[in-house]
């Protein structure tokens, strides 16, 4: 299995290409399942999680097809792909499948709403808490789905079609948003959707649909009303940039010092994480072309953040940000709102120095002068990436293990950090 071996020391600087969001492209493709037409997606970035999604739509019958590069595309800029499900030729999302990556369960709200049924395996994915799908089932439910959990299969019935209905999310979930948006679609009537949530990713979601003929409003707010149509038809749609994989950066360049420009980040879609890092003394500029990230040597403030639904700090930063904070002058107090086991990386990064104590959902970090570099290893996505952020200016050499994390989430890592300067190199096993 491969490694990322990165060597500590020196700043970043120069610029880093933001790619499409993977959390906005995965529903995005999945949503090709509720149209006969092809539904053209640009700027898809080229990630093990966009590549297993691809392995199960087709599964279902859908067929893709990747543009040609453009002269002058230096092969990193998203890819423009065509997924055409014509015909949809298996309801079933196999265990194989659906275990790599949790979303692909989210087939199931498309597969209901145009084929009437679907027999989904429950989900696997990251490490980070139990996850369960209770929220996808009730709202299906208000459609009108009968539901069985058989075998680790769910296995989903709707005679005659969904019906539109009003439903209050419980908890908010943006899976389970995305899925009920999705079904609604295509259900017979109006449906109202409350406490949803406000992701921009759902926004994103709700761009495409319409686009494709969907009656959706209140997209970004908590409610969202869907007037279900008979048919959608096809769409050509720009997956927004990925506001996770700027944060992480805008941390990187935080950690190390430098001048970064992020090149096509929009500061709207995490104005709250920008606060953050404002607030740690880091200087963050939006210009025409991105978010410029600056930081010239002077020393890191403690900061005090809790997790939440969007507007609010994203669980998909914590990690980072706590990597960022073992460096900061005092100590800093990062709470996990979102999910109930997302701290692995704590005994990590104490491999590499830092000090960190637990108590209950809040990590309190306190600052220490230097790290040094060690091997270690993540178990989930954001996890591994604070390992790098961490690496980046800890003394010596840190070697990331299990680096398939890292390959779900983020294009060509090595070489936009590398294209700033940083001494990192992925090692084949
Ligand atoms: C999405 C993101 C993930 C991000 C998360 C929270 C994608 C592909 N993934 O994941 O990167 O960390 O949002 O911003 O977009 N829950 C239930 N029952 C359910 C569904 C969820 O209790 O049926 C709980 C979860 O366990 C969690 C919380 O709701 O505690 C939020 O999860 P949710 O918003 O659904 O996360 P995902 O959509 O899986």
């Amino acid at each position: 299995m491969d490694k990322i071996v990165v060597t500590g020391g020196g700043t970043l600087n120069g610029v880093i290409p933001i790619s499409g969001a993977k959390n906005a492209a995965l529903p995005l493709m999945i949503s090709s399942l509720l149209t006969a037409d092809p539904l053209v997606l640009e700027n898809v970035p080229h990630l093990a999680d966009t590549e297993s999604l691809i392995r199960i739509l087709t599964n279902h019958g859908v067929g893709y097809q990747v543009e040609g590069k453009r002269k002058g595309q230096n092969g990193g800029e998203g890819r423009t792909i065509h997924f055409t499900a014509g015909e949809i030729v298996d309801t079933t999302a196999p265990y194989e499948l659906v275990s790599k990556m949790r979303a692909s369960f989210w087939v199931i709200g498309p597969l209901l709403a145009r084929m009437h049924e679907a027999r989904v395996s429950l989900p696997g994915g990251c490490a980070i808490g139990t996850r369960p799908v209770d929220l996808f089932l009730e709202s299906l439910t208000a459609l009108g789905a009968k539901l069985d959990v058989e075998a680790g299969y769910v296995v989903a019935t709707a005679p005659g079609g969904l019906k539109g209905a009003g439903y209050r999310f419980p908890k908010v979930s943006v899976g389970a948003t995305h899925v009920a948006m999705m079904a609604a679609s295509l259900a017979r009537g109006q449906t109202v959707l409350e406490n949803a949530a406000r992701e921009p990713e759902i926004v994103d979601l709700a761009r495409c649909l319409i686009a494709m003929g969907a009656r959706i409003s209140g997209a970004g707010t908590s409610t969202i009303v869907i007037d279900g149509v008979e048919a959608l038809h096809g769409a050509r749609h720009r997956v927004l940039p990925d506001r996770i994989e700027t944060g992480t950066y805008a941390m990187a360049v935080a950690m190390t010092g430098g001048d970064v420009l992020l090149e096509g980040a929009q500061p709207d879609l995490l104005q709250a994480a920008l606060d953050i890092l404002v607030e740690a003394g880091v200087e963050i500029e939006p210009t025409n072309e991105g978010i410029r990230v600056r930081r010239n040597g002077s020393g890191l403030r403690p900061v005090n953040v809790s997790t939440a639904p969007f507007p609010g700090f994203p669980t998909d930063l914590q990690a980072q940000l706590m990597a960022l904070m073992t460096r900061a002058e005092g100590d800093s107090r990062i709470t996990e709102t979102i999910f109930e086991n997302r701290f692995m990386h704590v005994q990590e990064l104490a491999r590499l120095g830092a000090r960190i104590s637990l108590e209950g959902q809040s990590a309190i970090v306190h600052g220490v002068g230097h790290l040094t570099g060690a091997p270690v290893m993540a178990t989930d996505l954001r996890a591994s990436v604070s390992l790098v952020i961490a690496g980046l200016v800890a003394q010596g050499e840190t070697t990331v293990n299990r680096v398939y994390h890292l390959d779900r989430g983020f294009e060509r890592l090595e070489e936009k950090l590398r294209n700033c300067g940083a001494r990192i190199q992925r090692v084949a096993a």
